[in-house]
C-alpha cells in the first residue's frame, strides 16, 4: 500500500461531490460496481428491526440497498465530505467520521457491512480492524464485506494485466486465502465467499 490514511481521506474528500456520478460508469478495478452491489442484495437478508453499521459508507449506496424500512442504520467513514453527501441523501442515518479501526460508535450491531472499503485499510491494520468489527457485533451478528479482492496472487497478476493503465498502484487488494485465515483467527465462523464481478468478491461471516 503506497498511500497513507491521510492521503486516502484527502482523496475521498475531493471525490465526494462527483462520486455517485462517476460510479455510474465504473471502470478499472471497480468495473461492475453496480452489478456487484445488486448481487450482494441476493446474498444477505436483513432481519426485522435490525441495527446495521456500514463502515466506509461513502454516499450510502450499500446501506440503502441492503436495509429494510425498519432497519436502523449507522454509518462511519474516514471522509467527512462523504459523510456530508450521505447525510444529505439519508437524513435518518446516524453518521460519524470513523474508521474500521476506530469506528466511533457506542452501540453493538446485528450486521456490519462494508463495500469497497476494506482494501483501504493498511495491511498491517487489517487484523485489528476485523477484531474491532467482531467486538461490535452482537452474538449471531453477521459481517458482510464486498470489495476488490483476488483469489490468489496469480489472479491479481492477471487482473493487473487486464486492467492495464487503470490499475491503481497505490492500492493493496486483499487475497482471499489470507483474509479467510484472518477472519477465522478473529473468531468468525461460517465464512462464505461469493464472486460478484470480475475483480469483486463478497464475504459473509458470523459471530456465533
Ligand atoms: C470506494 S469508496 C466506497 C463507498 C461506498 N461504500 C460505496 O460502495 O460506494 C471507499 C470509502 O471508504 C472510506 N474509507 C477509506 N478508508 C477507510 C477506513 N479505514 N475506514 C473507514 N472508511 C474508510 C472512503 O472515505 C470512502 O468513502
Amino acid at each position: 500500500m503506497n498511500r497513507s490514511t491521510k492521503e486516502t481521506k484527502n482523496l475521498f474528500n475531493e471525490w465526494a461531490q462527483t462520486y455517485d456520478r462517476d460510479l455510474e460508469n465504473a471502470s478499472g478495478p471497480l468495473l461492475g460496481y453496480e452489478a456487484s452491489l445488486a448481487l450482494s442484495k441476493e446474498l444477505l437478508t436483513i432481519k426485522e428491526n435490525a441495527k446495521l453499521l456500514d463502515i466506509g459508507i461513502g454516499t450510502g449506496a450499500f446501506a440503502s440497498l441492503l436495509s429494510r424500512e425498519d432497519t436502523k442504520v449507522w454509518g462511519v467513514d474516514l471522509s467527512e465530505k462523504m459523510i456530508d453527501e450521505c447525510q444529505n441523501k439519508h437524513h435518518e442515518y446516524r453518521l460519524e467520521v470513523g474508521t474500521f479501526n476506530e469506528p466511533n460508535v457506542d452501540t453493538s450491531f446485528d450486521y456490519i457491512v462494508s463495500s469497497f472499503c476494506f482494501h483501504e485499510v493498511l495491511p498491517n491494520e487489517r487484523l485489528n480492524a476485523l477484531n474491532v468489527s467482531f467486538d461490535l457485533l452482537e452474538k449471531n451478528g453477521k459481517l458482510f464485506m464486498l470489495d476488490i479482492m483476488f483469489a490468489s496472487q496469480q489472479a491479481m497478476d492477471d487482473g493487473k494485466k487486464a486492467i492495464g493503465e487503470y490499475w491503481d498502484p497505490t492500492e493493496d487488494y486483499p487475497i482471499i486465502s489470507e483474509l479467510d485465515v484472518m477472519l477465522r483467527d478473529t473468531g468468525f465462523e461460517n465464512v462464505r465467499w461469493f464472486q460478484t464481478g470480475p475483480y469483486h468478491w463478497a464475504v459473509l461471516a458470523e459471530k456465533i
